[in-house]
């Protein structure tokens, strides 16, 4: 089943949140609009929303409350990709030119910080500090995560644990708040929430995992953005972490850096892939999307607990 075909139920609300993300970005400088609609309007999962929605369901649902938190964290993760393209030098994404690529690296940095704050503006209707305090926390560790990762470029002997913990930083928790924040605005008892929340991190930890995987064997057609990129740039994902284990492979892989032409990265690629790291890589995926199923059983039932099942094996085989 396609992903938008699981949460087909939310499709009005969703179209909500399309209408309210384009108000939110409006803005008296026509560079900033531009900029900032240019990404907004090349599309995406919008599985952050979709996330807020759904743990909305444990509780009180109220689009008109949680609409906006929906559309702060889909503001949130679009800002981090402006300022992520930046780092990871990107010219692609969602199958349009990067802010950076169509503009410069300079607008990049302000229209990501642009839309960071009227995600934080929109958040103001949650009357609410321990959410602001969530939040707030959130963004601080993606600055981590993302500043880790440039200092661990090209550090080929780094373990399992730092990769997680980056991982964790720069992509799970903001999804583990996408799905306790829509419970909370939702008024959810504690007990609840914290257990949505867990059920974001694994998710969140396999999602990451899964994007890693697919920089080695997805297409730039599927992923409407450049494959193979990570290795170049020197990210050491879980692929390359297990792929090392291989001594002659080890010895490719540390001969890697920034400078090296296509066809010899694309050669170490090959490697890699025809390797078992693929199918190790994927198997650490499904310890964590068993973990987060095992979580989901113990939460109350209702509709929106079988389309959190359905997106998280989603996850598992996802191809963009
Ligand atoms: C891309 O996120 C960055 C990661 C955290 C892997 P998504 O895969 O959710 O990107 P869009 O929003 O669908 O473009
Ligand atoms: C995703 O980083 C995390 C953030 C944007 C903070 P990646 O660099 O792995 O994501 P893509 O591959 O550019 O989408
Ligand atoms: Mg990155
Ligand atoms: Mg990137």
């Amino acid at each position: 089943m396609k992903l938008k075909m699981m949460y087909s139920f939310l499709n009005s609300d969703l179209n909500i949140i399309e209408k309210e993300l384009k108000k939110a970005i409006q803005s008296k400088s026509p560079l900033l609009r531009q900029a900032s609609l240019h990404l907004l309007q090349a599309g995406g999962k919008r599985i952050r929303p979709v996330f807020v929605l759904l743990a909305g369901r444990f509780g009180q649902y109220d689009i008109h409350v949680l609409k906006n938190v929906a559309v702060a964290l889909e503001l949130i993760h679009t800002a981090s990709l402006v300022h992520d393209d930046v780092i990871d030098d990107a010219e692609l994404r969602r199958g349009e030119l990067t802010v950076k690529a169509k503009w410069d690296n300079r607008i990049a940095m302000y229209t990501g910080d642009y839309i960071f704050a009227r995600s934080l503006e929109l958040m103001t209707v949650i009357d609410n500090v321990q959410a602001h305090k969530i939040l707030s926390n959130t963004i601080v560790e993606v600055c981590i995560g993302e500043i880790e990762q440039i200092k661990d470029k090209y550090k080929f002997d780094q373990n399992l644990r730092t990769y997680l913990r980056r991982i964790k930083r720069k992509t799970a928790l903001l999804i583990a708040v996408s799905c306790q924040l829509g419970a909370i605005a939702a008024g959810v008892e504690e007990e609840i929430h914290k257990k949505i929340y867990k059920f974001g991190y694994f998710v969140g930890m396999a999602f990451q995992i899964t994007d890693d995987v697919l920089d080695f064997t997805g297409t730039e057609k599927e992923l409407g953005k450049p494959a193979g990129g990570d290795l170049l740039q020197g990210n050491i994902t879980l692929p390359v972490l297990f792929a090392r284990e291989n001594p002659s492979i080890r010895a490719e892989i540390e001969k890697v850096h920034e400078k090296m032409t296509k066809k010899e990265i694309n050669q170490v690629i090959s490697l890699i892939k025809t390797s078992d790291a693929i199918e190790k890589s994927l198997k650490i995926s499904d310890r964590y999307l068993t973990k987060a199923l095992a979580v989901l059983e113990e939460l109350p039932p209702n509709k929106a607990k079988k389309t959190l099942r359905d997106i998280a094996k989603f996850i598992g085989r996802r191809k963009y």
